[in-house]
């Protein structure tokens, strides 16, 4: 089990494959890139398989989740997800990705046994999607959304972060094509995790915001049974559709986070904002029996910190972006 200070038990692992991207979405890096990891840095997929079978066998974790940078971009995602779903206890799988390529991907990866998709969509308009991502990729990541719904990833999740001046008049009508189209659209407050560190709270877009522009055009009720998952949800003109906001910022859900971290170079991080990691890869490459990296991981868990710190006037963004960290 890997449970903290707090009494935190973390059931859900976020796997990073990747910290490489094919988008430079603005709030996240710069137009050039970053330095990327060096390939003999990546943990192999020998290392990640062998890494998620100590999870899901050792350490009680049931949830599995793909992350990047951009995953799809890793070459042997297809062949990741067929051995981690015919692990013994059969953990759930899930990517979140940012849709491009997955039009090509998505019923492979159904097949491999993966059960879900989030896929981060910003905006229904192509230039403000160039403007945003610095890319021509709108129809790629539309197709993509499409390919996953018809290969049965249900539900197909959408990501949005709204800035201010370029996407923020856009809630609703996102709402009303997510709805028509059958995806579970969900609002992300930005956070402090840019390459750039241009993250500045007086200008962020809140929960608050988000949900008084959608309430010009729909009712929300909220909806109980939260449980850990990041996201509140409420009800769209009584239901049975529904929209999420995932406000880390104006409504930390920390106190009940269940989450553990591998980035691509096999460093355990017990939360999004620590700013202290664990060599896994190390242990690995040297040898190291299965019960003494799940007892390195367990240790990194217990010096999980209440919080993300963001309130503190003390606080410092991680040394990683999210692009490296895996979101
Ligand atoms: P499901 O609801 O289970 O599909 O997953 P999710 O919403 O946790 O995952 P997803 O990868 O789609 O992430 C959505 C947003 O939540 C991203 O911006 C993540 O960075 C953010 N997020 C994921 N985990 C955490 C976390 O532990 N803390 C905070 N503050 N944000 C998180
Ligand atoms: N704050 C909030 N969400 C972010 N994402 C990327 N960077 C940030 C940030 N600084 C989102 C992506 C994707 C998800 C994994 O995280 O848009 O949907
Ligand atoms: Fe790529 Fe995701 Fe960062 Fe956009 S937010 S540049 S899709 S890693």
């Amino acid at each position: 089990m890997l449970i903290d200070t707090y009494g935190r038990v973390a059931t859900d692992l976020r796997v990073s494959l990747t910290d490489r991207c094919n988008l430079r979405c603005t709030y996240c890096m710069p137009e050039e890139g970053l330095q990327w990891l060096a390939r003999q840095d990546l943990l192999t997929d020998d290392e990640i398989v062998r890494l998620v079978r100590i999870a899901v066998t050792r350490l009680g974790i049931t949830e599995v989740r793909f992350t990047g940078g951009e995953p799809l971009l890793r070459p042997g995602l297809v062949s990741i997800v067929e051995r981690c779903a015919a692990l013994a206890e059969g953990p759930r799988l899930s990517l979140t990705t940012n849709g491009i390529g997955l039009a090509r991907t998505a019923g492979a990866l159904a097949a491999a046994g993966l059960d879900r998709v989030n896929v981060s969509l910003d905006t229904l308009r192509p230039d403000v999607f160039r403007r945003l991502t610095r890319r021509k990729r709108h129809q790629d990541v539309l197709d993509g959304l499409a390919a996953a719904r018809a290969a049965g990833l249900a539900p197909v999740k959408v990501n949005t972060v709204l800035m201010p001046g370029l996407n923020d008049d856009e809630a609703p009508d996102l709402l009303a094509w997510a709805i028509e189209n059958g995806y579970e659209l969900r609002f992300i407050e930005q956070m402090p995790l840019d390459a750039q560190h241009g993250w500045r709270r007086e200008e962020m877009i809140t929960a608050g915001d988000i949900l008084a522009s959608l309430r010009t055009r729909f009712a929300l009720t909220p909806e109980e049974g939260r449980g850990s998952a990041p996201a509140e949800r409420w009800l769209v003109d009584g239901g049975p559709a529904r929209v999420g906001v995932i406000a880390s910022v104006t409504r930390p859900f920390c106190s009940a986070c269940d989450r553990t971290r591998l980035t691509a170079d096999g460093q355990v991080r017990s939360c999004l904002f620590a700013t202290e990691e664990t060599d896994l890869r190390g242990a690995l490459r040297s040898d190291a029996d299965d019960e003494e990296i799940a007892r390195r991981w367990r240790r990194a868990m217990w010096g999980k910190k209440a919080g993300s710190g963001l309130d503190d006037p003390a606080f410092l963004q991680p040394r990683r972006p999210m692009s490296a960290i895996g979101g």
